[in-house]
C-alpha cells in the first residue's frame, strides 16, 4: 500500500528547498505564480514538518506538511497533528504518490506522541480511505442587508470601531479574543506558530477581487476593552438600482451574546452594501438563534474539520463523555492495525460539571457496536451522532440498541467548528 514507485523516495524538505516546495503546491492547485504574494505571504509550514516525495531527476512530486495543533476535544484537549499543503503534481497523480505520504504522515504524527490528525478537505472524496472522518460540520449564509436580529441586553451599551487591518498592529488582538472566544469549542484549532498567527492579516492585493483592503472592526466594553472583532471586506459595486455593495465576513469571533449582537447588527447594515456573506459558522453558533429569518441567508452546509484517530486508547482518554458508558468496540482500521480490534471503553469517574473519564483497554469480551476508525473520528469531536452513523448503516448494532448510550456518551452540547481552513 505505501510503496513508491521505483525512482521515488521520501524526503525531508529543508529551507533551501521551499520554494520547490511551493511550487509542487502551486501546480496541484493551480495557483498563479506571483513573487509579489509569496513576498508578503509567510511560508506557514514547519520546516521540521515539511516532506515531500522525490521522483527521478531530484524533481519534487509531492509535497504535504502538518502543524503542530492543541485539538480542542469535548472536555479537553489533545496534541493533533494538523495535515496540509498536500499536493500531487497533476502529471504524478494517481500512483500511490499520496496514499505514501499519508503513510509518512501517520508514522511521524505517531513518533511525536500526536493521538490525532486533522485536515480540511480539498475535496470530500480523498481522505475518507484513509481513516479520516468528518468530524464537523459547518453552515454559512449570504444575508440581506437589516436582516434583523432578536434583541439582547447590553448590546447597545457597546461600540464597534473599523480600521483597515495590519499584521504589525493587530496580530495580538485578533489572536487574544479568537483564542479566548474557542475556548468551550471542540474543534476549535488555535494558530498555533507566529507565521500562521501573522498570516490570516496578510492581504495582498491579488487577493482582494477588486474588494477593499481587508478591515478589521472591533467591539468594544464602554471601557475601551476589546470584546469581539470580524476580519471583512466591502466590494464597491453600483449598478443602475444604486449601491449594491456585498459584505465577505471572513472571520467574527464574540466573547459574550452582547458583543455578538452588537458585531453582528454592525455587520448588517453597513451603508451602501446590499448582502453579507458569513464566515463558516457552527451548527449551534449564537447568530443562527438571534436571526428573526434565517431562511433569506439560505443556510448552506459544508464540511467542516475531518479527524483522524491515530492512537485510538490516548485519543479516546483524552476526551470527556457526555453520559456513563460501559461497551465494547470492534474496530477496524486499514492503516492503523494497532488501533483494529476490540475495545472496552469504561466510564469511570464523573466531575461536577456531569461529565465522565473513560478507560481504555483491549478485550476478549464480545463487542456490541462495529465501527471503523473512519466512523469514530466523525464522532470524536461530538458533531455527527453514533446513532445516526448507525442509521445510516456505517456503524454495525452487534448488539441491537448498543449505538444509543454510545452516542449519548459521545455527544457534546457545543457544536464542533474549526473557525480557519489550514
Ligand atoms: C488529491 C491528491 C493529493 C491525490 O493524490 P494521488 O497521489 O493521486 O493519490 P493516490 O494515487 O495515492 O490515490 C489513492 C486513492 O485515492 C483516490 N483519490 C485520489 N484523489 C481523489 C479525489 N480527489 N477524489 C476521489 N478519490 C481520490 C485514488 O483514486 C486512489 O484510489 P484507489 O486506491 O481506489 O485506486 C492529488 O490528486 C492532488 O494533489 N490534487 C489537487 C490538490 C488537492 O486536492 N490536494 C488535497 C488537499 S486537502
Amino acid at each position: 500500500m505505501t510503496r513508491l514507485p521505483d525512482g521515488y523516495r521520501t524526503i525531508e524538505i529543508g529551507e533551501d528547498r521551499q520554494e520547490e516546495f511551493r511550487a509542487v503546491d502551486r501546480l496541484a492547485f493551480a495557483w498563479p505564480p506571483d513573487p509579489e504574494v509569496d513576498a508578503q505571504v509567510p511560508f506557514t509550514v514547519p520546516f521540521d514538518r515539511a516532506m515531500a516525495v522525490e521522483g527521478p531527476g531530484s524533481r519534487l512530486a509531492a509535497v504535504h506538511g502538518s502543524y503542530p495543533f492543541t485539538l480542542p476535544v469535548p472536555g479537553g484537549v489533545v496534541p493533533c497533528a494538523g495535515l496540509t499543503w498536500v499536493g500531487v503534481r497533476p502529471d504524478e497523480r494517481r500512483r500511490g504518490l499520496l496514499t505514501s505520504m499519508i503513510a509518512t504522515h501517520v508514522e511521524r504524527s505517531l513518533a511525536r506522541r500526536e493521538p490525532v490528525s486533522a485536515l480540511f478537505a480539498a475535496e470530500q472524496g480523498i481522505y475518507g480511505r484513509f481513516g479520516y472522518g468528518c468530524a464537523a460540520d459547518a453552515v454559512r449564509l449570504t444575508l440581506p442587508r437589516r436582516a434583523a436580529l432578536r434583541p439582547v441586553p447590553g448590546s447597545e451599551a457597546l461600540t464597534v470601531e473599523l480600521a483597515t487591518a495590519d499584521a504589525d498592529l493587530h496580530e495580538d488582538l485578533v489572536d487574544r479574543l479568537h483564542v479566548a472566544a474557542g475556548a468551550e469549542r471542540p474543534g476549535w484549532v488555535v494558530r498555533s506558530t507566529p507565521a500562521l498567527r501573522r498570516r490570516i492579516l496578510v492581504d495582498p492585493p491579488q487577493w482582494r477581487a477588486g474588494g477593499e483592503p481587508m478591515q478589521l472592526a472591533t467591539v468594544r466594553a464602554p471601557g475601551g476593552e476589546p470584546r469581539g472583532f470580524a476580519l471583512l471586506r466591502r466590494t464597491s459595486r453600483w449598478t443602475e438600482a444604486g449601491p449594491e455593495f456585498p459584505v465577505d465576513v471572513l472571520a467574527a469571533v464574540a466573547l459574550d451574546a452582547p458583543a455578538t449582537h452588537r458585531l453582528w447588527s454592525f455587520l448588517l447594515d453597513l451603508d451602501l452594501t446590499s448582502s453579507v456573506s458569513t464566515p463558516k459558522l457552527a451548527l449551534d453558533d449564537p447568530l443562527l438563534s438571534l436571526l428573526v429569518d434565517q431562511r433569506p441567508g439560505r443556510p448552506r452546509l459544508e464540511d467542516n474539520l475531518w479527524v483522524r484517530l491515530l492512537d485510538l486508547p490516548t485519543a479516546l482518554a483524552g476526551r470527556r463523555y457526555l453520559a456513563p458508558l460501559d461497551t465494547v468496540l470492534e474496530v477496524t482500521d486499514a492503516l492503523v492495525p494497532a488501533n483494529a480490534g476490540r475495545w472496552r471503553l469504561r466510564s469511570h469517574s464523573v466531575d461536577e460539571q456531569g461529565t465522565w473519564a473513560l478507560a481504555v483497554e483491549r478485550t476478549d469480551q464480545d463487542a456490541q457496536l462495529r465501527v471503523d476508525v473512519r466512523e469514530l473520528g466523525a464522532a470524536y469531536l461530538g458533531g455527527r451522532s453514533l446513532a445516526g452513523l448507525v442509521a445510516a448503516g456505517l456503524v454495525e448494532e452487534r448488539t441491537p440498541g448498543a449505538g444509543v448510550p454510545a452516542a449519548a456518551a459521545f455527544g457534546w452540547p457545543v457544536a464542533p467548528l474549526c473557525s480557519w481552513t489550514f
